[in-house]
């Protein structure tokens, strides 16, 4: 259990009733919460709500003669590991963004020196508005992390980003924050690889077949561990996203590149592999440019050859075996009974089986189930960090706590 604690900044708009349930998911987790209500806020949720859920007293005014004879602002903003503000409205993003410190919310969000995070939560035309959007470039800027709002029905009848994450994600991503911010990182020490993006297999020196993963997911699992103190070897297909912080690249081409540039990569605690590996590549790549329309010659067939499975093989290797191998699994129907069916053909311990029906390929979003000897677990519509985040924490359980405990001891 962690002895982490947060405050949490519960702003004014529909979603406040969240933050209690928040604060549940929090304390289930070990974390505690101190909390300010903002005076909008106080139209939705009751501080008396607040501090019954939290255990603590929640604080309101600025010049509260109580509040600053027993806690000024400027110590409520540091006797912290973390600032959250959820619901964070488009007023408390302004607020924050400009420097304004005239309520207890802002001045503390002014005051304080730990990590902020904000969780915004409004109506779709507030959130698009170019004001809010630059107020949130700002504040990324500025070192703030702001989560993206999720897309859907909302409760002013309107649809479109800006209702405010699911919950769970959202506990997910604060104790991504205090575990990534502070002291040893869990998996200081452990090395993952991990493979992404697509694999291109030459037809010839101009033509490839190839796939159209986009390699965000695995970038993002890829910066979820990295951020977690893990050395990440990265061994990528061709792809047009920044490499995360702190993670080793390998670029790639071809399947068997990406086969040979794992096995140097090994040893390793952790696999995963993330990539969309072409399963078949032309049986021969011409080193010319191949003249199909030549006269007179009929439409040329193209055979193919079979690719490595570079999953099986890492997970079946008798050496350097890494002590976790997790796989993706794509699948268009059934998607469940298909991973289990997987997991076993491939001989890894875990897998993260997705629905790509819909525009996961490339698209921002992912809507998972993880598979494991101990059954499946299926995790709500998220976007690809949160996916990332979620997994990360998973490993950090199975692999990572022991020895964050003995390097917490040292
Ligand atoms: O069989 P399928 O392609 O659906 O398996 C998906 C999983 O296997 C993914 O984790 C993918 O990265 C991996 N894979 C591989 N080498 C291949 C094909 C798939 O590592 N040739």
């Amino acid at each position: 259990m962690s002895s982490k604690s947060i405050l949490l900044i519960i702003g004014g708009g529909i979603a406040a009733y969240k933050s209690l349930e928040l604060i549940r998911e929090l304390s289930r987790r070990g974390i505690r919460s101190r909390c300010i209500v903002t005076r909008a806020g106080q139209e939705f949720v009751t501080p008396l709500s607040v501090s019954a859920l939290s255990g603590e007293k929640c604080f309101t005014d600025l010049f509260s003669l109580d509040d600053e004879a027993e806690m000024g602002h400027i110590q409520l903003s540091r006797s912290t590991d973390l600032v959250v503000v959820c619901p964070a409205t488009a007023d408390l993003l302004a607020k924050a963004a400009g420097g304004h410190a005239n309520d207890l919310a802002s001045t503390t969000l002014m005051a304080t020196d730990k990590p902020v995070l904000m969780v915004p939560a409004m109506n779709v035309r507030m959130w698009q508005h170019a004001a809010t959007q630059r107020n949130v470039e700002t504040l990324r800027n500025d070192g703030v992390t702001v989560m993206d709002p999720d897309e859907g029905a909302m409760a002013c009848g309107e649809f479109g980003p800006g209702r405010l994450p699911e919950v769970l994600t959202i506990a997910d991503e604060i104790e991504h924050q205090l575990s990534a911010k502070s002291g040893p990182k869990p998996l200081e020490g452990k090395h993952v690889l991990i493979t992404a993006g697509p694999t291109r297999e030459p037809l010839d020196p101009v033509r490839y077949l190839s796939n159209h993963s986009s390699g965000k997911q695995g970038y993002a699992i890829a910066g979820a561990l990295a951020a977690l103190g893990a050395r990440v070897s990265l061994v990528s297909g061709p792809v047009a996203i920044p490499v995360p912080r702190g993670c080793d690249l390998v670029s790639v081409e071809t399947a068997r590149d990406m086969l040979k540039a794992c096995e140097e990569a090994l040893p390793a605690d952790v696999f995963i592999s993330v990539a969309a590996v072409a399963d078949w590549r032309p049986a021969i790549s011409a080193s010319q440019k191949l003249k199909f329309k030549d006269e007179g010659k009929t439409l040329p067939t193209l055979s193919l050859s079979e690719n490595p499975d570079i999953l099986a093989t890492i997970s079946h290797k008798r050496k350097k075996r890494p002590e976790l191998v997790i796989g993706f699994a794509a699948e268009t129907h059934d998607v469940e009974d298909h991973a289990v069916a997987k997991m076993k053909r491939k001989g890894c311990d875990w897998i993260v089986a997705n629905d790509v029906s819909g525009d996961v390929m490339g698209g921002a979003n992912n809507e998972v189930a993880l598979v494991t000897g101990d059954g499946v677990e299926r995790w709500p519509l998220m976007d690809k960090e949160s996916v990332a985040r979620r997994l990360a924490t998973r490993i950090v359980d199975k692999i990572g706590a022991a020895d964050a405990s003995q390097l917490a001891a040292e």
